[in-house]
């Protein structure tokens, strides 16, 4: 496919079918690789990123099995022989597209007496690796590479136990975070992680779920504290994934913007750490309705609900650092809702969007502008002047899922055609997204 061209929609109605959470299908497979036995998980995504982790779940060592798909979602079996007993992997480790592939099986190889090479595609060789080898040498792993170990391909090797860290993250990132806390497991003594803001917490009510002990408190200064104790045996336990926010943004900002829709969208987490999206753009004014679900998994699952959008009219808004690292995937869908909003928008210190899968700053930029939005760039703040009426044009999506995905949505309201260039990315975190995108204008 190269170009795909979008036409504005009369109406939009219906409950696109959700991806399985992207972060946590990651760490449910990585956390059964180091569970002895089975573990099961249900509703997976099915994206490339998450099949980056299960080939490298694979190569160190553990079966897995696609029981069934559905709805572009996949149920795993994993059979592990455990965190003890893992294989030194033949061949390079490949984590194609996925940071978080690469981040968390950095933190996890750390702790693990064996060598091995994480490699993945151009824009991942591109994307900072400095921040999870630099807290896992001080706990005792090598690591060599290019640019002093800060770039793919990376070579580990690890060992058990590691040293365990009293560590503060320089920017707010749940793959660091995951990284050390992964490494801490193996290590000998009390590992402890302060974040500045507190990013997602998959990785904490997962390894609770899994019998092991993860504390959690908020300092005197705000910053967020996490506490673990090594050495922690993680239990193999069945997980079921709940549907993906940063998926569900798409669909939200898509029926608040659009004068005719009303989406329902099954079954999303509204974890505190991930619903920010949610709470933004109702500030902004979107109807979204949220209609809880009970929580499976206990006191350590995800919160769940069904939520409903309608056509909104939305009024420009705010942004700061800590709101950006909240809804940090979901920038670009915003900054598309912002375009559409009455007023201006500003959105500072924006800075970790350059560093994901494409430069987001510029291509969020560069793609609304194309479209006919206001959009300045400032370092790394953007001001996005909202009301006027976009018109389709080519969008450039720099290969980038988040940025293809904000573009085809903008393609529903623009007048005339939109088209957006090489769109198959879309399939990294969504693999449904456009036959979806079909199904909602009936
Ligand atoms: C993720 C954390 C975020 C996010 C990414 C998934 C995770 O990255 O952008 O899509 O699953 O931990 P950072 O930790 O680099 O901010």
């Amino acid at each position: 496919m190269d170009g795909l061209v979008v036409r504005p929609a009369a109406r939009l109605r219906g409950r696109p079918a959700l991806p399985g959470d992207k972060s946590i299908s990651h760490r449910a497979l990585l956390l059964a690789l180091l569970a002895e036995g089975e573990s099961r998980i249900v509703a997976a995504g099915d994206g490339e990123d998450v099949r980056s982790t299960a080939g490298v779940v694979r190569a160190l060592g553990a079966t897995v099995e696609r029981l069934a798909e559905r709805d572009g979602r996949v149920d795993y079996r994993v059979v592990s022989p455990g965190g003890g007993a893992l294989a030194e992997p033949e061949a390079i480790l490949d984590c194609g597209n996925s940071g978080t592939t690469t981040r968390l099986a950095a933190g996890l190889l750390a702790g693990l007496p064996l060598f091995a090479v994480l490699d993945g595609d151009g824009s991942l060789r591109r994307r900072p690796m400095g921040r999870v080898v630099e807290p896992l040498r001080a706990m005792g792993a090598s690591f060599s590479g290019r640019r002093s170990a800060t770039l793919l391909p990376l070579a580990v090797t690890g060992r058990a136990p590691l040293e365990p860290i009293d560590y503060a993250t320089p920017v707010p990132s749940a793959q660091v975070k995951s990284a050390i806390l992964l490494a801490g497991l193996a290590a000998d003594g009390a590992t402890r992680v302060v974040e500045a803001v507190a990013t997602r917490d998959h990785t904490e009510r997962m390894l609770r779920a899994r019998g092991v002990t993860v504390r959690e408190a908020t300092l005197e200064d705000g910053r967020h504290e996490v506490r673990l104790t090594g050495p922690a045996v993680v239990r193999a336990i069945d997980e079921t994934v709940p549907a993906d926010p940063s998926g569900a943004a798409f669909w939200l900002v898509a029926g608040a913007i659009h004068p005719d829709a009303e989406l329902t969208l099954e079954g999303v987490s509204t974890n505190p750490t991930r619903r920010a999206i949610i709470d933004i753009l109702r500030r902004m004014g979107a109807d979204i309705e949220e209609r809880e679900r009970p929580t499976p998994g206990g006191a350590d699952g995800e919160p769940l609900a069904d939520l409903v959008v309608r056509s909104s009219r939305l009024r420009a808004t705010d942004l700061g650092t800590a709101e950006v690292a909240a809804a940090i995937d979901e920038i670009p869908a915003l900054c598309l809702a912002a375009a559409a909003a009455e007023g201006t928008t500003r959105i500072r210190g924006a800075g970790e969007l350059r560093h994901k899968e494409s430069d987001r700053i510029a291509g969020i930029a560069d793609g609304l502008a194309a479209l006919g939005a206001r959009v300045r760039v400032t370092g790394d703040d953007i001001e996005i002047e909202g009301g006027r009426r976009l018109t389709g044009a080519v969008t450039e999506t720099l290969d980038d899922h988040r940025l293809a995905m904000t573009f085809a949505i903008a393609g529903l309201i623009a007048e005339g055609e939109t088209t957006v260039l090489r769109p198959e990315s879309a399939a990294i975190s969504y693999p449904g997204f456009f036959r979806e995108l079909e199904g909602v204008r009936a």
